[in-house]
């Protein structure tokens, strides 16, 4: 089967010197998804701004056969939807429809067809009701289903999540998670919630020092790296 995205030996040095990947090899595949653990500062978003070409370093990246290089943008980008850790960014019209709606408009599509494309994107995110309010004035997790909705209406077959559930309360998390289970899409995704990834990946890539370490199940990752919150007890005090 060929892959949805094919990294080869991906490297990306920042103007001022920091070397943030450094030799990248990653494959995604149709059906998967595929969980990015790593400490901050190891590449995570770095890698994932490569994959839509907001950022072109060395090596060479295909999606859906397509080379990723200026030429092929737009083709590339209606391929791959990049949700970003920060709904803000991403949020920036007077309201919530015009905001999903702005993408379809982009690629072409008349001011009928984005709205229509829009209403179904929102739908499927469970905020119809929202489409008249501001996007400011929504709650972070409303914000994140908002940018998801934005991605959607684009119809991209491969979907990046960067750390989607960082701002969340617990329940918008397990919200935001039964949402990305029912889309159908293969999937990135970039999180520290070891649980989210239970949930949702076939397997785990682990980034360190911009490099790919380790690749393995999930829980194979997690041990292997030693990567989740249980804290080691200390034995309780004999004092009282
Ligand atoms: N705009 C930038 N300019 C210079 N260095 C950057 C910039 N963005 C990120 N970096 C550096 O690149 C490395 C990788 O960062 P990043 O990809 O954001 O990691 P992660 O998403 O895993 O936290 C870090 O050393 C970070 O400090
Ligand atoms: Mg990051």
């Amino acid at each position: 089967m060929d892959a949805l995205i094919d990294v080869r030996s991906l490297c990306f040095r920042y103007d001022d010197g920091t070397v943030a990947l450094d030799g990248v090899d990653f494959q995604l595949y149709p059906g998967e998804t595929v969980a990015i653990f790593g400490a901050n500062g190891s590449g995570k978003t770095t890698f994932v701004l490569h994959l839509n070409g907001l950022l072109m370093g060395g090596g060479a990246i295909t999606i859906c056969g397509n080379a990723v290089n200026k030429q092929n943008l737009s083709r590339v980008r209606e391929k791959v939807g990049v949700v970003f850790q920060d709904s803000e960014m991403q949020l920036f019209m007077p309201t919530v429809l015009e905001d999903v709606a702005f993408g379809p408009l982009n690629l072409g599509l008349s001011r009928e067809e984005a709205s229509e494309r829009a209403l179904e994107a929102l739908k499927q995110v469970g905020m119809s009701g929202c489409a008249a309010r501001a996007p400011y004035h929504l709650s972070a997790g409303e914000k994140k289903r908002v940018a998801v909705a934005g991605i959607l209406a684009m119809r991209p077959e491969i979907l990046v999540l960067d750390e989607p559930t960082t701002f969340l309360d617990p329940p918008g998390q397990r919200s935001l998670i039964e949402l990305f289970e029912s889309l159908p899409q293969a999937k990135i995704l970039v999180t520290h919630d070891v649980e989210c990834a239970r949930a949702l990946a076939h397997r785990a890539v682990f980034f360190e020092k911009g490099r790919i370490r380790g690749e393995g199940s999930v829980e194979d990752i997690v041990a292997r790296f030693n990567w989740d919150r249980t804290v080691i007890r200390r034995p309780t005090s004999s004092r009282h």
